[in-house]
């Protein structure tokens, strides 16, 4: 599911950056482009990103998403 739509950043996209060593924001906008345009996606990225970093980058295949990483959808 997307998170970023702006840069069509998914979740999976986020917990693979966390495996490969993201932590904070700056570290996904630098790898992803996450929050670099509207920002919106900004606390949902985060939410995202400690949800990966507690699940050690990985998301568990027989689970749901986790509820802090649904997509994001920009309503302008
Ligand atoms: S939704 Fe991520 S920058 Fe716009």
């Amino acid at each position: 599911m997307y998170v970023c739509v702006c840069m069509a950043v998914t979740e999976r996209q986020i917990h693979e950056a966390a495996r490969a060593g993201a932590t904070t924001l700056k570290d996904l906008r630098r790898e992803l482009g996450v929050s670099s345009e509207c920002g919106q996606c900004a606390a949902q990225a985060r939410k995202c990103l400690a949800a990966a970093t507690e699940a050690g980058g990985q998301r568990p295949n027989s689970a749901p998403a986790a509820p802090q990483c649904r997509i994001f959808m920009a309503l302008t």
